[in-house]
């Protein structure tokens, strides 16, 4: 299988005035063609930072970047700003929970279309509607052709939702990211997202970036999972090893303890919160909220563990265990 989108010991630092705080650690991800990938963490451990930093959104006066980060098998060039400003005009489709937030109210549906192509491509304005018509008709937007005369206000948060996505989807991304917010989660949105996402994934092998802080949305989604604690990808697997609760790393075990389900009533809470970017110190940063955890934890160097071909961990109580 092709692969999307790849990174190698990619790590990120914020700078600030003599500071350089590490908010990502060595982050070894990768994207085969439709294939969705879930990434899962708290607030704060850094979900965002590793999309946008891979596709150069962030100011390079601020952000500082480490590693190698391949997209469709090319090397991204971080250096050349024209390379990257194209590169993320084709690949960079983003698609936010609140559909509002991006559209904007005076602007028609057909304005919004033209406004991406207009960016990115040389195509005509004609074009760009035909092209629009094509991928609304295609995430089942009933007379497309009517719907691009409209304004945003006078569709519903489902149609904005779905025309989000045929937007994302008209330069042929290489990875449509899906940045769930931690806040205002609202259930029924969700579920319609991550079923229109796994039907594109499946018509149309749409590779999928779905980010969340919701075990059970990933789980329902994902072939594959990366938990992120503190910047570290702490353990990376494949979905069923949720199903078959081998999951090793404590902070991955208390995400999928806490999971709501049928069976259980009450929910046992994480307790605590992961470190601010300025608290973080060396050892695991997961050593203060761990139930396993022992003196030596607090100077272990986070290197991975691992557990089967395609299952890792980084945490000193796993090491010699596979
Ligand atoms: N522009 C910024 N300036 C300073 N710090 C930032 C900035 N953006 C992110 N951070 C810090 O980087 C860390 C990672 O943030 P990030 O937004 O990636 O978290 P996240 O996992 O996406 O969280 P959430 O689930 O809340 O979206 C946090 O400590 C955050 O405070
Ligand atoms: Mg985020």
């Amino acid at each position: 299988m092709k692969e999307q989108l790849r990174t190698e010991k990619w790590s990120v630092y914020l700078k600030q005035q003599d500071k350089r705080l590490r908010v990502i650690t060595e982050t070894d991800l990768k994207i085969k063609t439709g294939e969705i990938i879930g990434l899962i963490g708290e607030s704060g451990c850094g979900k965002s930072v590793f999309w946008k930093s891979v596709l150069g959104l962030q100011n390079p006066a601020v952000w500082e970047l480490e590693g190698n980060a391949w997209i469709r098998g090319e090397m991204v060039n971080f250096q050349n700003p024209e390379e990257l400003r194209s590169m993320r005009g084709r690949e960079a489709a983003v698609i936010l929970q609140d559909p509002m937030s991006s559209f904007d109210q005076v602007f028609t549906i057909e304005q919004h279309f033209w406004e991406t192509a207009k960016a990115h491509t040389n195509w005509s304005r004609k074009e760009t509607a035909e092209k629009a018509v094509e991928l609304l008709r295609r995430l089942y937007i009933r007379e497309p052709e009517q719907v691009l005369q409209m304004y945003p206000f006078q569709c519903s948060g489902g149609m904005l939702q779905r025309i989000m996505i045929a937007i994302a989807l008209m330069m042929e991304p290489a990875v449509l990211i899906a940045d769930e917010p931690t806040t205002s989660v609202d259930v029924t949105v969700q579920r319609e997202i991550l079923s229109m996402l796994k039907e594109l994934n499946q018509k149309q092998q749409t590779s999928i970036l779905y980010i969340s802080h919701d075990l059970r949305a990933v789980e329902s989604i994902s072939d594959y999972v990366y938990v992120m604690y503190a910047g570290y990808v702490v353990e990376s697997f494949p979905v069923s090893r949720l199903k078959e609760e081998n999951v090793r790393h404590p902070y991955t075990q208390k995400l999928l303890e806490a999971r709501p389900s049928f069976t259980k009533k009450r929910l046992p809470v994480l307790q605590g919160r992961p470190p601010e970017l300025m608290e973080r110190q060396s050892g695991c940063p997961f050593a203060a909220r761990c139930p396993m955890a022992d003196e030596a934890c607090k100077t272990f160097d986070m290197k991975k563990t691992a557990i089967s071909e395609n299952h890792m961990v980084r945490c000193r109580k796993q090491e010699g265990l596979s």
